[in-house]
């Protein structure tokens, strides 16, 4: 079956921030979720399928633009995307991203998008596929510890995936935790508005951190952080910028990565010495390896993002709006009569 939605002849299609708001709204971002967490592990379980590297990265005083390419022989993705925690101070957001797919066999692009909302959708599910694996049976309490951009969908993920019921959350600024307080209000979720880390990791199973600050920070404090407890971090994604306490990292009964030669350099590990050991999540996928072994054990995920979550994103968003409307059509390619007449496109105009 073709990769294109449209003939390659009659242009690009673009998902627009409104249009994918729609899409969302229509589908359901829980549902969104579940279907993503299920065409995640399908393409982890293909792990080897793609060609991977670590993200081009470029980084400024303060913030870093990215690029994250993948193929698996098929489809070509890649996700332009900054992360710049000064933004929300000029009224900007933190990450700002767009998305391309395109056709291996032609190498024409068959999708352009935003991927500021694909992106907290895809992140959101990639949390709640590691808790799967990674969490204590029967989880019941999430501490979302930083309430931006990603808080709302992190926790609808794990309602959603785990059958959360009580969701507590705490962030340095207050008006942020008002504010996912509100948009969580008819989730069907008890929401805990708490004012410090401590309480808000009261009694939580899964403890999710996703806070934007460009240092080394530490948002948890070590002995907040119990046995038994799915620590998915995903805040610390750059050099420079982590947010757990190196302590929980080594007492960690086990660390989970996506694609290591990225995590060494960007994750919660660049503290940690170049053998301190990982496992990258595919094995455990594919039942290589084992996330948790005990309900007592500390099981840290360090997530950093990585392309293949782009690629399944984006293919899903494609095939969403393959029998619909919900994109408009860019004229990005030329497509005049004769592909040797380029020139023709000038003279015709
Ligand atoms: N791993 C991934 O795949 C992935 C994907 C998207 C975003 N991220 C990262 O996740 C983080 C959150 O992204 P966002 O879009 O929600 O950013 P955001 O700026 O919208 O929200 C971050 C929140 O963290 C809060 N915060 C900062 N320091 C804190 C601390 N010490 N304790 C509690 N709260 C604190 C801020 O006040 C802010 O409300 C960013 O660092 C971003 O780069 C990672």
């Amino acid at each position: 079956m073709s990769n294109f939605i449209i003939s390659p002849k009659q242009g690009v299609p673009f998902v627009s921030v409104q249009m994918m708001a729609k899409i969302i709204k229509s589908t359901g971002v829980e549902q969104c979720i579940v279907k993503l967490v299920d065409a995640l592990e399908q393409d982890y379980l293909r792990w080897d399928e793609f060609e991977k590297s670590s993200r081009y990265a470029t980084h400024s005083k303060d913030g870093v633009i990215e690029l994250m390419p993948i193929s698996d022989g098929k489809m070509f993705a890649c996700k332009y995307v900054n992360g710049h925690p000064i933004n929300t101070q000029r009224d900007l957001q933190t990450v700002a991203a767009i998305g391309i797919l395109s056709d291996v066999d032609t190498g024409y692009p068959i999708l352009l998008t935003e991927m500021c909302l694909l992106t907290a959708l895809r992140t959101a599910a990639t949390s709640a596929m590691l808790a799967k694996q990674c969490a204590p049976k029967n989880p019941k309490t999430l501490a979302v510890i930083g309430n931006g951009a990603q808080c709302e969908f992190q926790a609808l993920a794990m309602k959603a995936v785990m059958g959360i019921t009580e969701v507590r959350l705490f962030d340095t600024d207050p008006e942020a935790t008002k504010k996912a307080v509100e948009n969580l209000s008819d989730s069907g979720l008890k929401v805990v508005a708490c004012s410090s880390a401590d309480e808000a990791v009261e009694g939580a199973e899964i403890i999710v951190t996703c806070t934007a600050d460009k240092r080394n920070a530490t948002v948890l404090k070590d002995e907040l952080v119990k046995k038994g407890v799915c620590l998915i971090a995903i805040g610390g994604d750059c050099p420079g910028k982590t947010e757990l306490d190196s302590a929980t990292m080594q007492r960690a009964d086990r660390v989970i990565v996506e694609f290591e030669p990225q995590t060494r350099v960007e994750g919660e590990i660049q503290h940690q010495s170049e053998d301190f050991p990982v496992i990258e999540f595919h094995r455990i996928l594919k039942g290589e390896e084992k996330a948790r072994t005990s309900e007592d054990e500390l099981v840290i995920f360090d997530g950093v993002g990585f392309a293949s979550e782009d690629y399944t994103g984006l293919v899903f968003l494609r095939d969403l709006i393959k029998n619909q409307d919900d994109y408009e059509i860019l004229d990005m390619i030329p497509q005049q009569s004769n592909p040797k007449n380029l020139y023709s496109v000038i003279n015709n105009t």
